[in-house]
């Protein structure tokens, strides 16, 4: 959460809910006492001895309301300490939200809260909102493909014109928390002297801190052999009593995100790589649309904050695209239609930018402080007048920053 025009968000807080068992519904609790019974994020985890836990939000969509509304009048008062009857606010949602999902929102914001307008924007479109820090005026597009790699699983979202093309969204069992495990396992296996109580905290740092991707693993393997102290790193931690401890990092430097590559690695369930999902979920889409989505393949999430992810990834793609074009034109010339207009190579483009760490919240930032936002934001008259079926209509905003 945070206020549009920041580059960052205020305050990143786990959608987790601690509450007193005993409490009942809201109503009849607002003599601000139920604050008291009420904790979210990790002050919820602290209290999970005395209060019930609940995440409220599940697999990206909201499950439990009661919660999520008492958390959205802690992110408002606690923590933005705004009067929401003086913003207008945007949320995001998962693509395939329902229109339930939406209504019910909207009811929230409009009745308890008071708001004057708001927008529920699609983060995956966001998320293409935010790659336009990267790129020129005329290159800003809402078509594009976005890869979503976060700690528990990888989205593949292709967006055209600002829709998602629902139908063709692939998601992948792998992400962050996979690599942090696999770094973990290589590291107690070699015996490193890392206080076990550290280990998965240890091993995400080092994800974080010393993981690239490699374009070749053979290469990179005689790299490290050759010239061990110019790849291999050292991680230093600190044990429970104030005493160092340090740790070599050596292979899992570029084997961790070798997984979106060759998820054999660490899975034996999921074996297609990241560069195959993303080609085939393209493929699936309507033909017209096909090119935009390779020009413009967007990255959003932490776990795609390794060096050198775009570009492996993009090389990938580009292989896969030239294979299949050269086999295509194989064909034709061996069914003997020579004449027949060559299609022109498939230009694939993978891009980064400083802020795709929170991407999508960068781009809400983005689009919320531009001169679009009230265009699309339904307002509380329209709400008064119409009721939550407003909420409802989605209007997608266009590029005009
Ligand atoms: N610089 C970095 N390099 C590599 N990984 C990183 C980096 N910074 C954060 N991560 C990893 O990114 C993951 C968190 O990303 P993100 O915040 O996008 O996930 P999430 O949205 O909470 O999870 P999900 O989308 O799966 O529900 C964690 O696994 C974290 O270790
Ligand atoms: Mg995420």
């Amino acid at each position: 959460m945070g206020y549009a025009g920041n580059v960052e968000p205020q305050y990143i807080v786990p959608t987790v809910a601690g509450f007193k068992a005993s409490q009942g519904g809201l109503e009849g609790k607002r003599d601000g006492l139920e604050d008291l019974d009420f904790y979210m994020g990790n002050d919820a985890l602290k209290h999970s001895t005395t209060h019930q836990i609940s995440y409220p939000i599940r697999h990206g969509l909201i499950e439990d309301w009661d919660n999520m509304e008492r958390m959205w009048q802690q992110c408002l008062f606690k923590y933005l300490r705004c009067e929401p009857e003086e913003h207008h606010v945007m949320l995001t949602e998962p693509p395939l939200n329902t229109p339930e999902n939406r209504e019910y929102t909207a009811e929230i914001m409009f009745e308890t809260f008071g708001v004057p307008g708001l927008y529920i924007a699609v983060q995956a479109v966001l998320a293409l909102a935010a790659s336009w820090s990267a790129k020129s005026v005329a290159e800003r597009t809402l078509t594009g493909t976005v890869i979503d790699a976060g700690d528990g699983v990888t989205h593949i979202i292709p967006v055209a014109e600002g829709y998602v093309i629902g139908s063709c969204i692939k998601h992948i069992p792998l992400a962050g928390r996979d690599i942090t495990q696999f770094i973990m396992e290589m590291l107690r296996d070699r015996k490193e002297p890392i206080p076990p109580e550290d280990l998965l905290d240890a091993a995400r740092r080092i994800k974080e801190q010393h993981c690239y991707c490699a374009p070749d693993l053979a290469k990179e393997y005689s790299k490290y052999d050759k010239d061990p102290r110019k790849f291999f790193r050292m991680y230093t931690g600190k044990r429970k009593n104030g005493v160092e401890y340090s740790a070599d990092v050596g292979y899992e430097r570029f084997l961790g995100p070798e997984m979106f590559f060759s998820p054999e690695i660490v899975s034996s369930d999921f074996l297609t790589p990241l560069p195959q999902v993303v080609d085939e979920a393209i493929l699936k889409c309507p033909i017209d649309s096909r090119r935009g989505l390779y020009k413009n393949i967007v990255l959003s999430g932490g776990s795609t904050m390794f060096k050198d992810f775009g570009r492996r990834l993009q090389r990938d793609i580009k292989r896969r695209a030239d294979t299949r074009m050269e086999a295509n034109r194989l064909i034709t010339m061996k069914a003997g239609l020579k004449e027949v207009v060559q299609a022109s190579a498939i230009e694939v483009n993978v891009i980064g930018h400083a802020l795709q760490r929170y991407a999508v919240w960068f781009g809400g930032s983005l689009v919320a402080s531009g001169p679009e936002f009230y265009r699309v934001c339904c307002t509380k008259a329209q709400y008064d007048e119409e009721g939550p079926r407003i909420a409802r209509h989605n209007p997608v905003f266009t590029a005009q920053f």
